[in-house]
């Protein structure tokens, strides 16, 4: 069975002083997920490092988060297991330097069967695992502390145009050589968010795994993809159709009937994968067979 690793860095329109850095960086979190495939490493063990990598890279969205309307950093994480259909998720977390990790600790080391933990909930279980808090100021990039004071006066949760100015979450999916399937997807969210505002990434939305069609991690403005559920619809339309279809397919309704624009990575249990997005830009890159693609247009 051949083992894939998908990953995006957010789709939105990146500017070009952000274009060389951002292809670097899924490039190497795509590498960094694919070698734990490569030692035999489970999908859920590929998707969760590859998406640690990019949540330490300060050009996207999770170190480097977008700020809410206090000017604070409120993370979302989820990570899922297509063989179990177990997921585990945090919403609204501060001081984690790796949300996805968290996510992972919530579906695999709870006592109980929750799935998701939110805001001091999520950090007290951190604590309570020995999870290492950071500073927050860390998850703050220069870049956002600026685009932050600009927007700061703006209403309060104001719907940005994710085709000019927004600047979105991470994800991957993975199929590991046993034709189990993974997903995971973190984010800081939309700029300038109420305090306590979740968007998609760490409900069952933002991301879908299940061996029995596929893995998907969703890009883009969070009610959207909430409102057209926009995982679970790429994954019903995966039943009857080639991956690349499916997410064209979902996104297209996403835009014709809600006018949101995003993107979306998906991989299937027998390892075809697409990268597909309907705003300017998303960073993307996948691993196959030890050859590597990446891009930030449509792949040809
Ligand atoms: N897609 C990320 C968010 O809207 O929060």
């Amino acid at each position: 069975m051949p083992a894939v690793l998908v990953v995006h860095g957010g789709a939105w329109a990146i500017p070009e002083d952000l274009a060389s850095a951002s292809v670097s960086g899924v490039k190497a979190a795509a590498c960094e997920g694919f070698s734990v495939l490569k030692k035999g490493g489970s999908a859920l063990d590929a998707v969760e490092a590859a998406v640690r990598s990019l949540e330490d890279n300060d050009v996207f969205n999770a170190h480097g988060a977008v700020l809410n309307s206090e000017g604070e950093v409120e993370l979302d994480a989820i990570i899922m297991d297509g063989k179990t259909l177990g997921s585990g998720a945090v919403s609204s977390v501060k001081n984690i330097s790796n949300p996805v990790s968290l996510a992972r600790a919530v579906m695999e080391k709870l006592q109980t069967d929750h799935m998701m933990l939110t805001s001091r909930g999520a950090n007290l279980f951190a604590e309570s695992i020995g999870m290492a808090t950071i500073c927050t100021e860390e998850l703050v990039s220069e870049f956002e502390r600026k685009e932050w004071e600009k927007h700061k006066n703006y209403a309060t949760g104001i719907k940005e145009d994710f085709n000019a100015k927004a600047h979105d979450t991470v994800g991957a999916v993975a199929v590991d050589s046993t034709g189990n399937v993974a997903c995971a997807t973190s984010t800081g969210g939309i700029r300038n968010k109420m305090v306590g505002r979740v968007g998609d990434s760490p409900l069952i939305c933002g991301g879908y795994a299940d061996n029995y069609s596929g893995a998907v991690s969703c890009t883009g403005h969070g009610e959207n993809i909430l409102k057209v559920t926009l995982a679970r619809t790429i994954i019903s339309h995966m039943e009857q159709k080639p991956a690349a279809e499916a997410s064209e397919l979902a996104l297209k309704y996403m835009g014709d009937r809600v006018h949101g624009a995003g993107g979306a990575i998906v991989v299937t249990p027998s390892g075809q994968w697409a990268a597909t997005f309907t705003t300017e830009r998303m960073a993307w890159a996948a691993v196959e067979n030890d050859t590597l693609w990446y891009g930030l247009n449509p792949q040809e």
